[in-house]
């Protein structure tokens, strides 16, 4: 699953026999994948589009497993644009029914994170540590400055895209407050997450740092998005899905 058509460009590219379906306003492509059975979908941007493609795919497509891929802003300290975060954990950052239940909490959860699972989260980080030697070698060495890096930890999901330093500021800081040390925010996880926890189905997300969540964060997304955060991500899922 990922949010933006750019996102899935490289993976639909490559599916074998794909099959079109369409339901709940989405296009499912079912197809075969470097010999596994497949189905890539776009979730559309926020966490209610985010949640119902993944009840979608689980009830109508019987998928066993989902993986996310896409993009991110980087909240953490030393996160840069370019690097990649495999999620090890989701928290829905704009959840807020305190004084009822605390801050963060998802309410009738009595937590508020939701864990990814550990053995496919550790094939993606590896996948991701492999494909991106190859991607950055042949795709990024216009866009980055730097080489990137991998990192694995706490993704931040809520219904909005951090635009300002000062709001990306904040809510690191409200998160640590409350114990929580997030690397990236997004849109759509924590909702996939949540979903995929409900029905007992295996969940693992991998996303590339489009931005740093700032007064900068809509320059050259689109562009990012297609030359650099596509590639990755093709990258990384082919290594992923010929480790399963
Ligand atoms: N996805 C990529 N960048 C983002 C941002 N700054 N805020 C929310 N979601 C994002």
């Amino acid at each position: 699953m990922s949010a933006l058509l750019d996102e899935q460009r490289g993976l639909l590219e490559q599916l074998d026999k794909p099959r079109r379906a369409e339901r709940a306003g989405r296009t499912f492509w079912c197809g075969h994948w470097f010999g596994h059975k497949v189905v890539l979908v776009l979730s559309k941007l926020g966490k209610v589009a985010a949640a119902s493609t993944a009840t979608t795919l689980i009830e109508a497509f019987d998928v066993k497993r989902i993986v996310f891929t896409g993009v991110a802003g980087g909240i953490g300290a030393g996160i840069k644009v370019g690097d990649v975060v495999v999620a090890d954990q989701f928290i829905q950052h704009d959840m807020d029914c305190s004084p009822l239940f605390k801050r963060f909490e998802i309410p009738l959860y009595a937590r508020s994170t939701l864990t990814c699972d550990e053995t496919l989260s550790a094939s993606l980080l590896e996948a991701a540590r492999v494909g991106l030697v190859k991607a950055s070698e042949h795709f990024l060495e216009e866009y980055l400055v730097e080489a990137p890096s991998l990192h694995k930890g706490l993704i931040a999901s809520g219904d909005q895209f951090i635009s300002s330093a000062a709001q990306a500021d904040r809510l690191f800081k409200d998160l640590k407050a409350a114990g929580f040390d997030a690397l990236a925010v997004e849109m759509e996880g924590a909702a996939v997450a949540q979903v995929c926890a409900d029905y007992g189905v295996p969940f693992a997300a991998v996303r590339t740092i489009s931005d740093r969540a700032d007064d900068q964060a809509h320059v050259d997304f689109s562009a990012f998005v297609s030359q650099v955060a596509s590639p990755y991500a093709r990258a990384i899922l082919q290594q992923f899905v010929k480790m399963l």
